[in-house]
């Protein structure tokens, strides 16, 4: 049995061939032809914070495989009522074939999964999102084949995206590059894990320049709304625009993994340009969450 908590629970072999079925179950999503690999499964989905495209891909990919998805937040269960984690995680167990957790802090996600005997996959922590790699990674393979080798230039917070390209960079080989205001750095141990896959640059212009993929997100993330002020403040001239991408190569690619801010970490131009692919990024965690779940439902007892 095993868990998702992050992109380091996988070898980089799997993670390709999680990648490369998302692929294919995307082009049976565009035919109409879903395999039902998974009838009869059920997952759990923990949510204590706010969801759009992890709830809805997830819902909708267990529907897809034949399986159900059932939501539930603090307000709906006795989670919101006191009822322990671990409790919780020993409950579902006996009724579930899987539980996904969106939560605050990482350490509170890996107590529920040593108290779960599903798999538990991490749907979005402070300190990582690594459901969000396995579809951009997928739609880097899709338009541009693989990463490895390439330049990735992060942009804006160092916040749980940016630790989780730093996981992925060493995993799939390709090489970091961020650029963050003073403060705003990603998680040192993860930096340190990252080695020479990772660079830290002293501008946003010095990391877009060669780039093969931009990458940004919201400057404030859930959980850090009082922060909007400052942080409006602190990441001036961190905004992804035109001018930044006419640095990067000439078929780089921008990624986002929404909800976005035009006119903040993005420019309107450059997030609906030709260059932008954060449409099919957002489709892509459907197809790449269904090749996660079969992965560890089928392939991984
Ligand atoms: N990118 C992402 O995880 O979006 P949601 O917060 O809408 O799930
Ligand atoms: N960094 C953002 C990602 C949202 C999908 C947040 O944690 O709010």
């Amino acid at each position: 049995m095993r868990h998702f908590l992050s992109e380091n629970d996988l070898t980089a072999d799997e993670f390709r061939a999680i990648i490369q079925r998302g692929s294919e179950l995307r082009k049976q999503w565009e035919s109409h032809s879903c395999e039902v690999t998974l009838p009869q499964r059920v997952l759990g989905m923990i949510f204590e914070k706010s969801s759009t495209r992890t709830r809805v891909s997830f819902e909708a990919g267990m529907t897809q495989l034949g399986g159900h998805a059932i939501y539930l937040s603090p307000d709906n269960t006795q989670l919101g009522r006191g009822e322990p984690q671990a409790d919780t995680a020993r409950v579902l167990s006996q009724m579930v074939d899987a539980i996904s957790v969106r939560t605050f802090s990482h350490e509170s996600l890996e107590r529920f999964s040593e108290n779960a005997t599903v798999p538990v996959i991490n749907a979005l922590t402070d300190l990582l999102h690594p459901c969000q790699l396995l579809a951009d990674m997928q739609t880097y393979l899709d338009h541009r084949g693989d990463i490895s080798g390439k330049r990735v230039a992060w942009i804006g917070d160092g916040n749980n995206m940016c630790n989780s390209y730093l996981n992925t960079a060493r995993l799939l080989g390709f090489h970091l590059c961020f650029a963050c205001p003073d403060g705003y750095e990603p998680d040192a141990q993860i930096l340190a894990n990252a080695g020479n896959h990772a660079s830290r640059a002293a501008t946003p212009a010095e990391a877009c320049t060669g780039a093969d993929l931009i990458v940004t997100d919201v400057w404030a993330s859930m959980g850090q709304e009082e922060e909007q002020k400052a942080r409006l403040v602190a990441f001036e001239g961190y905004e992804i625009n035109t001018e930044m991408m006419a640095l990067a190569n000439e078929d780089a690619l921008f990624m986002h993994c929404l909800p976005a801010h035009r006119g903040e970490e993005v420019s309107a131009e450059v997030i609906d340009g030709s260059q932008s692919v954060v449409w099919e990024e957002a489709g892509n965690r459907l197809h790449a969450q269904k090749a996660l779940l079969e992965f560890l439902l089928l392939h991984a007892q």
